[in-house]
């Protein structure tokens, strides 16, 4: 059995006076894996993630992180985000310090880290998000764009081991969700679990190893990218769409461009690599 980091049990959950968001979620996340959590607006998403670091607790079901259930105590909390670290949805949830830097150092300061190690941390971040320039910037002076970096930093400077990001692509521009994939590969590289939630399924498809498709509060597919992705009648119940590189792909294949056995691309780059084989 794969090594499993962090699962959900039968994590069901109504917001007060609201909507029941989860009925039930069961979901166990190997270690190390890249997995996308898929949905339209509303599938409960965002609320999955809550509950994944304790942000949130669930009414029913059970949270176990290393093969421990989580504790919902304050010094079990302290534990449960030093190693699972999650950035929200909206920046504006995230940052609350009043520079740039105080923002991305809050974490880290708040480890107990010593001096030095925090500087290097958040440079590192800093660097990595392509926001060194900002660093005196007041953060409610900052494009959305800029906050969304600055609330990943912030996150990626405490170093945790299963990082989960919540939409972190949306109001990126083109170089800032490049960047975004790529510091997602160095961390995918040095061994962190990283979980996603879009509903951009053509990140979703040529980055992840596993998918996993919710659609109105429960589990409606989860596996790999190119099976479950190519499961039309399961996007169309979760109103989702197919990527167009695995649309275009399975047409290559079905024209004989593609032999049966290859891997179908995943990427646009792939694609371009099978036309130009052919030409
Ligand atoms: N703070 C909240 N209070 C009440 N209902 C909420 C709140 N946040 C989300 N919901 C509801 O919970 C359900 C799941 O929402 P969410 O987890 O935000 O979905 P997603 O992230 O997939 O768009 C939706 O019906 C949404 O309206
Ligand atoms: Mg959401």
């Amino acid at each position: 059995m794969a090594d499993v980091i962090l699962e959900a049990r039968g994590v069901a959950y109504r917001y007060p006076g609201g909507a029941q968001a989860l009925r039930g979620i069961d979901l166990a996340v190997p270690r190390g894996i890249r997995l996308a959590v898929l949905g339209a607006n509303g599938a409960g998403k965002s609320t999955l993630l809550l509950h994944l670091n304790g942000t949130l607790r669930p009414e029913r079901g059970a949270i176990i992180l290393d093969g421990q259930p989580v504790e919902y105590s304050r010094r079990g909390l302290l534990r449960w985000r030093r190693q699972v670290g999650l950035v929200f949805q909206d920046p504006d949830d995230q940052l609350f310090s009043a520079t740039v830097y105080q923002d991305v150092s809050f974490g880290p300061l708040n480890l107990g880290l010593p001096e030095p190690e925090v500087r290097e941390r958040v440079e590192e971040a800093l660097q990595a998000l392509e926001i060194a320039h900002l660093r005196d910037r007041p953060t409610h002076l900052l494009s959305f764009g800029q906050k969304k970096r600055a609330a990943i930093a912030g996150i990626v400077a405490m170093r945790p081991g299963v990082l989960i990001l919540d939409e972190p692509a949306a109001g990126l521009d083109p170089d800032g969700a490049e960047q975004l994939l790529a510091l997602l590969e160095r961390l995918h590289r040095a061994g962190t679990t990283l979980i996603v939630a879009t509903h951009d399924m053509d990140l979703a498809y040529g980055w992840a190893d596993e998918v996993v498709v919710l659609h109105e509060g429960a589990v409606l597919r989860h596996g790999r990218p190119e099976v479950v992705l190519r499961d039309g009648a399961a996007l169309i119940c979760a109103r989702l769409r197919m990527p167009w590189v695995l649309e275009i792909g399975v047409r290559l294949l079905e024209m004989g461009w593609i032999a049966d056995g290859f891997r179908l691309p995943r990427k646009r780059s792939e694609l371009l690599a099978c036309l130009s084989n052919r030409g």
